[in-house]
């Protein structure tokens, strides 16, 4: 399902039939060096992942797929999660190295912030990253989100930022 488009992307739920392409995304060691992710070990395996994600079923949004409008490229992924430990919501990302430098992760996420603030009434979303995923801290900063505190990113230094809906201009 569709969930909104921007002038070159559109972002549509994951499913199952995205396992190849979100296997070869975290196959890379490059993609996945500064996130709490590793590889998937088959296929297979990426697509029980994507068949068990249920996140869009229990909060109405998730991780969706980013797709260039032009060609139907799958580039990778942009969206909300929500948290149940700490009922914040968070704006992730993650993209092919080929498509990494054109701005498609500021361009999705600041459709995610949007998307967040006017059609899911969120009060503050938040971003993290690694203190050395100088790209990561660049796109939350590019939408408008601010510094708030350092914290423990599984062991490595980590960057929390935010955003609330009244500082959001699209
Ligand atoms: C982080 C990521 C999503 C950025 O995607 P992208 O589409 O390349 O991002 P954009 O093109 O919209 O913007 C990137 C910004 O970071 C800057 N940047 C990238 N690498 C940089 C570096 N090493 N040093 C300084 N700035 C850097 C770019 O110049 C750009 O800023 P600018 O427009 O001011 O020049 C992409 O690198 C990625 O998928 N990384 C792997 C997954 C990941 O780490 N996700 C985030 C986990 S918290």
């Amino acid at each position: 399902m569709e969930i909104f488009r921007t002038d070159r992307l559109a972002l549509r739920e994951l499913k199952a039939s995205d396992a190849d392409a979100i296997y070869q995304l975290n196959h890379d060691p490059g993609v996945i060096r500064y996130t709490s992710d590793g590889p998937f070990p088959t296929i297979d395996e990426a697509r029980q992942f994507l068949l068990n994600y249920d996140a869009y079923r229990s909060y109405g949004y998730g991780r969706w797929a980013v797709i260039r409008i032009a060609d139907n490229t799958f580039l990778g992924w942009c969206g909300l999660r929500f948290s149940p430990e700490t009922g914040k919501t968070d704006i992730g990302f993650r993209f092919q190295k080929a498509f990494w430098g054109l701005g498609y992760a500021t361009e999705s996420a600041r459709g995610c912030l949007e998307y967040g603030f006017t059609k899911l009434g969120l009060p503050e979303i938040v971003g993290r990253a690694m203190k050395v995923n100088i790209a990561s801290i660049r796109v939350l900063q590019k939408v408008g989100m601010h510094y708030d505190r350092d914290f423990d990113f599984d062991g490595s230094e980590g960057v929390l930022y935010k955003i609330k809906p009244a500082d959001f201009r699209a």
